[in-house]
């Protein structure tokens, strides 16, 4: 394809390389996705799971699902396209950056640094007094809610739901990456959810070459210069391996 050839060169010559991920990169592992077939979306509705509401109603049933997550979570590897991703950022050096919507940890258990978790992570509880994080005991010993170890409050799961703000910051370091890289990667998302979803095209009118990696067309593609329509292993085989 003359399209993967010019992605394959403009991928070995960029210095400012920007990356988002979603659900997709993680399927390989074994972790669903929200919207595809077989979705996590279709089995539970986010309005009674992944809302400040949800969890202010019945706080005990979304721990009881986070809890599953995050034991499914923890039994997931990461796989060869989280690799590739450590080793491409080995190859840019300070000049990248990956940003992921997913909660799953997969990308830092793989090796990442340079990486912003835009919607936190499903690891993690989160005081609702005084807001301090801390990591869950391990998958076996968690009983959900976890209590605070800075004061006693009950925790909430350490992600963002829908219709809250994101990490403090975290947004901001994500749009400058867009905004200044020569070249941006998209894997994996439906790129339905904002603000993420609006990263990739911030960064195709800002000038830089986009490359999507998605099986499915999605919202993102008429903005892409070379979409590889593949999985995500696949795909970043393609592009480093190729
Ligand atoms: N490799 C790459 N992409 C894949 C693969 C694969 N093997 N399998 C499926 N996909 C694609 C699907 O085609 C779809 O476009 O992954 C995408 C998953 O989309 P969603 O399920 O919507 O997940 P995501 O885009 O990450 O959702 C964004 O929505 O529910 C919220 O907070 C949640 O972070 C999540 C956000």
């Amino acid at each position: 394809m003359e399209h993967l050839a010019t992605a394959q060169a403009r991928l070995r010559s960029a210095r400012r390389v920007a990356v988002l991920t979603g659900a997709g990169i993680s399927k390989p592992s074994g972790i669903p996705t929200f919207r595809d077939a077989a979705g996590l979306w279709k089995d539970f509705d986010p309005e009674e799971y992944a809302t400040p509401q949800a969890y202010a109603r019945n706080p005990q049933k979304v721990w009881e699902w986070y809890a599953w997550r995050y034991r499914k979570v923890q039994e997931a590897q990461p796989n060869p396209a989280h690799e590739l991703l450590v080793r491409l950022e080995g190859q840019v050096g300070e000049g990248f950056l990956l940003v992921t919507q997913n909660v799953d940890g997969l990308h830092r258990r793989a090796g990442s640094r340079r990486l912003v978790e835009l919607h936190g992570n499903i690891a993690q509880g989160r005081c609702e007094r005084c807001e301090y994080r801390f990591a869950l005991p391990a998958p076996e010993d968690f009983v959900p809610p976890p209590l605070c170890p800075a004061c006693g409050f009950r925790a909430r799961p350490d992600v963002v739901w829908f219709g809250e703000i994101l990490p403090e910051g975290a947004f901001e370091r994500a749009w400058q990456a867009f905004a200044l890289a020569e070249l941006a990667l998209v894997i994996g998302t439906s790129a339905e959810v904002e603000p993420a979803a609006s990263l990739g095209r911030l960064a195709a009118e800002s000038g830089a070459y986009l490359i999507e990696i998605n099986p499915e067309p999605t919202l993102l593609s008429r903005w892409a210069d070379c979409v590889l329509r593949m999985g995500a292993v696949e795909g970043m085989q393609a592009l480093l391996e190729g």
